[in-house]
């Protein structure tokens, strides 16, 4: 069955709304692995627009499953990274502009920036995942760079509009799976999941983990975090591959 990762940035979103001390992104990280998250994700943004450096050690203390820094490769952001020491780092692109993460990191074109990322984050026994389009030329390069396991923006697939457009989305999906298999490398996807959408992603086989944050925490303010994580985990244990 694929695990299940919880994003809790925007957690940290609403508290930096009113640049309060509440909601605390380290309490939802207690209650997230509480109802069944394998694996606590965070984004430390170079602008700290909701996760900010008091939150880094303090999530290391209270993740007893899996830590997952998403990060640019600013070498502001290695160096913490590298001190801090989560279980994985997961590289991403980063726009100032963008409201979230907006599509997957360029490792072909980025290739020698990215590697100098790993090889430090590696050297601090860090596990490295690149968030890449599900592409042959990206997987084959992530692996070549080195990483352990990329992660597949599956954010194609959640913005189809049209049925045919899903089905191509999803097939790209499972073919990146394979390559990436071939490649050595362990499969994530991420990106736009949601309740209502997750099922047919959490079918193929392949994946051992979905990093999922804007539609738990949405559902979270209605049924309390603990709970909107466990209807989610049901949902990859219902749809998930059954060997
Ligand atoms: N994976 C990566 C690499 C991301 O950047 C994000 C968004 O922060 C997610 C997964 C989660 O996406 P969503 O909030 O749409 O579930």
């Amino acid at each position: 069955m694929p695990k299940l990762g919880v994003n809790i940035d925007h957690v940290a979103t609403v508290r930096q709304a009113r640049m309060t001390d509440e909601p605390d992104p380290a309490w939802a990280a207690a209650e997230a692995q509480l109802g069944g998250a394998s694996c606590i994700t965070f984004h430390l943004r170079e602008d700290r627009r909701h996760i900010v450096d008091r939150d880094v050690p303090l999530l290391k203390e209270v993740v007893v499953t899996k830590l997952n820094m998403e990060m640019a490769i600013a070498p502001e952001i290695v160096e913490i990274a590298c001190n801090i020491r989560p279980t994985q780092c997961c590289l991403v692109p980063e726009k100032r502009e963008e409201l979230t993460t907006e599509g997957g990191l360029d490792v072909v074109k980025l290739a020698d920036r990215i590697s100098n990322a790993v090889k430090k984050l590696k050297g601090a026994g860090i596990w490295c995942s690149a968030f890449i389009e599900p592409a042959q030329d990206q997987i084959e390069q992530s692996a070549k760079i080195g990483f352990d396991a990329v992660e597949l923006w599956t954010a194609g697939y959640a913005n189809a509009t049209t049925d045919a457009d899903r089905d191509r989305a999803l097939d790209t999906l499972r073919r990146g799976v394979e390559i990436g298999h071939k490649c050595g490398l362990e499969i994530h996807g991420g990106h736009g999941l949601t309740y209502r959408n997750v099922g047919p992603v959490a079918a193929i086989p392949g994946f051992y983990e979905f990093n999922i944050g804007h539609s738990i925490i949405a559902r979270a303010i209605f049924v309390g975090l603990r709970d909107a994580v466990r209807e989610m985990k049901t949902l990859l244990d219902q749809h998930g591959p059954k060997e």
